[in-house]
Order: structure tokens, then sequence, then C-alpha cells
């Protein structure tokens, strides 16, 4: 190893040192006297800038033809000046590359702003990428060269070579490292039209588009749901009828719901039921199951609430931004003709304030509610926090009153046991309804609900919520017990658990790592080593058992959402549940964990599969479940604006 690094080492001392010999050749019969340095690092910049000319040029081709023509055109004129810069330098050829390199700089600039007057889309500004950034560092840094070089020379102080060659070890690595990012960069950019499911030719099969509710006579419940910007507490809030979170909607099971979204955002936006097993159609997401609802636009929705429990409805456009900006709510399903038989019954969706990093319970840091001595209460705990990039789980503690968890992700427990403040990991997306009797004296108090600090030295924000009057107990969250799931309420059949079974099975390994995707270098976070829209698809006929074996190799937490269907839980780092059997739309693969859950494969269409933390989803970890036979004729990319994460 160490004799491959010196051998390396001598390499490049002798590539550098006949680099010098040649040009000092050269120069010495050129009447230009130049720091080297200067030259050569200004051709590399220029060498640099021209490989990403080169690199986004089928881009441009694909887009519009002058644009890619112009681009090969730049890229050749600007590999010759570099050569020029070398082999005959002189006054003139820096004034040249100084004013023709501003010029491209500004057509930049130009086309940046106020946009070209020509093109795909005339005076319209094309948004910067990294790409752009890095293109512009190099020539912005060859420009000064140039002006360096273009100086008259003074008295030149005679340099050793040593102290030339050192002199341009800074563009030396710079201009490569940043020829590297751009090209890198240039050559994924972010797809212009990807069809998740798309149509095979000769086959016959469904558009997405026709798995719409079946017509009933069901009782219709009818919403409008309005996105609009507002200012909430001094800050720009992306709003359903003006509040986020949005308004609470409650349904009984066997209504018709009909839901109609009014976007008047200046972006385009949709609405996904999270938790609810709508028809494909209805599933609100942008580029799979439906365009994204342009500004001015409507879209309904409409589906039959079969299962009783607690969801939420979120956007599913350019989500880990939308969600942050406050596109959410919540969405109860009672039981039929139960209403009164509930007593008090709360949604608590916990959320991110746009705009900041302090977290709510339905807009409030302090949330008080009612409840008298010996009333039943269901708190219906929502997390939509936007968690910190290791997706940490929210742990909320109740003190105050003895309680079970009556159901997790809106699916009811067997037999629940009662339990004392226990800390109940909840991974974002994630639900759990905890049921109590209001005790004879004092409140009760969910607290322990922390939000990420931006900077390390900073206190989280926190959020709490308080049932009744009267003190509340005080007690140290930290020190209570993690909520087990593996082991709570009593077992129960369930077909699909205990399946003998599963017709498909497939790994998922949960990770992640540097890449370059969607036009820029970042990390991604990976399913199987691949970042979306690359997963291949889990694919599946209607009525099959599906088993997945999923393998956190990451440092950090994921929720794993699925869409359209329910995940019966099997095991948890290869030990069977014991208790109640569990019904989840997200599991929380921790750090190290390993997750096998199953499902029936009951509601054909394309369906999402990805992590919750939204911000790993657009990094990537996000995937499909398709059905055979069935195919969508949306697209996600540039060029539809689709972009479900
Ligand atoms: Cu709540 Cu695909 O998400
Ligand atoms: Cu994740």
């Amino acid at each position: 190893m160490e004799t491959a690094v010196a051998g390396h080492r001598g390499n490049v001392v002798a590539l550098v040192g006949s680099i010098v010999n040649l040009v000092t050749r050269l120069r010495a019969r050129r009447a230009i006297d130049r720091s080297l340095a200067l030259l050569i690092s200004a051709a590399l910049l220029t060498l640099g800038a021209a490989a990403v000319h080169f690199a986004v040029a089928p881009e441009h081709v694909a887009e519009y033809m002058p644009y890619g023509v112009f681009f090969v055109g730049l890229g050749i004129v600007q590999v010759g000046l570099a050569a020029a810069i070398v082999l005959v330098p002189s006054r003139r050829l820096f004034a040249i590359a100084a004013v023709g390199t501003s010029t491209v700089m500004s057509i930049w600039l130009v086309s940046r702003t106020a946009g070209m007057p020509i093109g795909p889309t005339p005076w319209s500004p094309e948004p910067v990428g990294f790409t752009d950034v890095v293109t512009t560092l190099l020539e912005g840094i060859a420009v000064i060269q140039f002006l360096r070089l273009f100086r008259r020379p003074g008295h030149p102080r005679p340099r050793s070579r040593i102290r030339v060659a050192l002199s341009m070890v800074p563009v030396v690595l710079f201009a490569p490292f940043a020829t590297f990012l751009g090209v890198g960069a240039a050559l994924a950019p972010m797809p212009a039209a990807f069809n998740a499911a798309p149509a095979i030719h000769g086959q016959a099969s469904t558009s997405v588009v026709h798995l719409t509710a079946q017509p009933g006579s069901e009782p219709v419940k009818k919403f409008t749901l309005t996105a609009a910007v507002r200012n909430i507490g001094g800050h720009e809030a992306w709003t359903f009828n003006g509040t986020v979170p949005g308004p609470e909607l409650r349904v009984e099971t066997g209504d018709r719901v009909m839901v109609t979204l009014v976007n008047h955002l200046p972006d385009a936006t949709s609405i996904h039921w999270h938790g609810i097993n709508v028809p494909n159609a209805m599933d609100g997401v942008a580029g799979i199951t439906q365009d994204a609802v342009k500004p001015g636009g409507t879209f309904t929705y409409e589906f039959v609430a079969s299962e009783a429990g607690t969801y939420w409805y979120h956007s599913h456009q350019d989500t880990s931004h939308q969600i942050a900006n406050g596109l959410v709510g919540s969405i109860v399903v009672e039981p039929k003709d139960q209403h009164a038989a509930m007593g008090r019954d709360y949604s608590l969706l916990v959320h991110t304030l746009p705009g900041s990093d302090a977290i709510a319970v339905n807009g409030a840091s302090n949330l008080r509610l009612d409840a008298m001595p010996g009333e039943t209460v269901r708190l219906r705990i929502i997390n939509a926090v936007v968690p910190g990039f290791d997706g940490a789980p929210l742990t909320p503690v109740l003190v105050g009153a003895p309680y079970v968890v009556g159901a997790l992700d809106g699916h009811d427990l067997n037999a629940p046991q009662q339990l004392g403040p226990e800390r109940l990991q909840l991974g974002m997306g994630q639900r759990a309804d905890l049921v109590f009797t209001m005790p004879d004296q004092g409140g009760v108090r969910l607290f322990g609900m922390l939000g990420n600090a931006i900077f390390p030295w900073s206190a989280p924000a926190t959020a709490s919520v308080t049932i009744g009057d009267g003190p509340t107990p005080v007690v140290n969250a930290s020190s209570r017990p993690t909520f087990d799931l593996t082991r709570y309420g009593l077992p129960a059949p369930d077909p699909v658990a205990d399946a003998a079974h599963y017709d498909v099975t497939r790994d998922i390994v949960l990770g992640g790592g540097p890449t370059f995707r969607n036009g820029s270098f970042d990390f991604s976070d990976t399913l199987d080593g691949m970042a979306s829209p690359f997963v291949p698809p889990i694919r599946v006929r209607e009525g099959q058992l599906v088993r997945l074996h999923i393998v956190n190799n990451s440092p950090k937490f994921h929720p794993i959402h699925i869409h359209g269907h329910v995940f019966s839980v099997l095991a948890k780092n290869g030990h069977r549940f014991t208790g109640a059997p569990i019904h989840l739309d997200a599991v929380l693969v921790a750090p190290g964990e390993t997750w096998d859950v199953a499902f029936k494969a009951d509601n054909p269409g394309i369906w999402m599969l990805h992590c919750h933390v939204l911000a790993h989803a657009s990094a990537g970890m996000s995937m499909t479940i398709n059905y055979e036979g069935i195919y969508t004729p949306f697209t996600m990319g540039t060029q539809s604006g689709n972009i479900p994460e």
C-alpha cells in the first residue's frame, strides 16, 4: 500500500516535471513571460467548464436542439482556448478569453433571471442547478486568472520550479474535482419523464385512472379543501382551508367520502389519504395515480370509508417540502352509529410549525382539552413532525392515568393491557390511539414530544397536551420504559401473518451513500443500493400473499410506509411477535434492525412503498408495488412537473 502510494507520488512528480519542461521550452520560443502556474490553472479551469458543457449537451439536444448545438460548440471552443493558453499565450489571447468567458457567464445569468428570448419556454427563467454552480465557479475563477495574465508583468522575480509547482496545487486539485462533480451531476439529471408502470404493447391492461370507487348508495359526506398560502405567526404557511393543520375530517364507516381539492397555491399539489385503502385512482400520488393539480385547478377524491381508525391526509406532490410547509390534516373514521358511546374523542395531529423548528399539536404548543372525571378519553396521536436527518421517532409519554394502546396506525389491538407512563415510539406518519378514564382528581398530560433542534446547542422545541383541569404528576420522560409492541395484547388469528406460504418474497436493504442523482452530488438513501425512480418494483398479482424482509443497514431510522395495503408484522430481528396481531401501514425500522412483514395483494393498482422520513424518500428511498395488468399514463420528472416525493 505504502509503496503504491509512493509510486503514485513519483508518477505525479514526473508528470508535473515533464509538463513544466515542455511548456518552458515552448515559452522560450514565445516572447511572453507569464507564470506557468497561472497558465496551466487557467487552462484546467477552462477544460473543466468544457467538460461540463459536453456532459449537459445530450439533455439539451433532447429538449431543444439549438441549445444542444450551442453547448457542443461552446465546449469545442473552450478546449481550443485551453490549448492555446498553454501553447501560444499572448496578451491578446488573454483579453479575448476574459471577454469571451464573461460573455458566456452573462448569457447564463440572463437565462436564469429574465429568461432567454428563444428556446422551449421563452422569457421564463430556468432554475439554477448544481451543474450551474460548478460551471460558473470554474469560469469565474478562470476569468480572474485571465485578467491576472493580461496584466503587464512588472519585474518578474525569478521563482524556483518547486515554488511554481507548489503554487499550482490549489487549482490543480480544485479544477479536476469541480469538473468531476459537474460532469457527474450533468450525466445523472432528473428524468424528463419516468413512468413507474408503462403500458406494455400488445398486452391487455387497465389504466390506474379506471381504478375508482364503484358507484353505490352509501351516505355521502362532502368536503372542500382549499389549498392556499397564508401568513401564520409571521411565517408563510401552505394551508388547507386557511389553517395548519387543515380541518379534521370525521366520517363513519360506510360513508362515501367526497373531497374536492381546490388549488390556490403557486405550485401544483395533490392529496394522499395516508393509511386508508382507497381505490388506486384516489391515492393522490403525483406522477403515478394522477397529475398534480395545477394552480387554479381542482380534483375530487372519492372513496368509501370501510375501516374505522385514525388516519391523516397530506400532499403527495413535492411531499418533502409541502408537508413541511403545512399541507397536513387528520381524518378519523368512526365506527358507524357509535359516536355517542365514544366519550371524548380527540385527534391530535403533532406537526412542525411552518417556517420554524417548533412543533405543535393541532396548531398549539400547549393544547388544552376538556374532559370530566370518569369520562373515557381517546387520544388519536398522529406523528406528522418533520424529523431530523436521522429520522428519529417522536416519543410521547402519557401521565396522570393508566391507559391502553387501543390502536396502532388506526387498527385496533386485541385485548390491550393497561400501562403506566411509557415512551411510545412513533415514526413519522405513524399513529397510536391511547384510551383512558379521567381520574377523579387532577389532569392528564401528554408530553415528551421533542422536535429536532436546528443547532446541537439549541434546546429542541417541545409541545404538550393537557386534558382536564388540575395538576398533573411530574414524571421524567427519559426514565420511562419504551412501549414494546412485540408482546402487547393477546394473540388472535391473522391469516396473513399465520400463512405457511407466501407467493412473493422480497428482501429490502435500507442503506445510503454519496451518489450523483437528479443533477447533483448528494447523499442518497437507498433501497437495495438503488435510488428512486430506479428501484425495481415489487411485482404482484391480485390475491397473492407478499412477504418483505426489511434490513436496515444504515445509521438512520426509516418508517417504511405502504400505500393501499396494510402490513401484518411477522417478526422483529427474527423473533415472532407474541402478543396481539399488529397491523401497520408504516413499520419503524431502527438502525441495525430487521423486520419481517407481509400483506395481501387485494387492491389492484400502482402503489408507493417509501420511507416516511420525506427527506429520505426524496433522496431515493422510494419504490412501487406494481400489479400485473395495470399501467399508469402518468409520468414523474421535469416534463410533467410531477415529483411525488
Ligand atoms: Cu403519508 Cu406516501 O405517504
Ligand atoms: Cu428513512
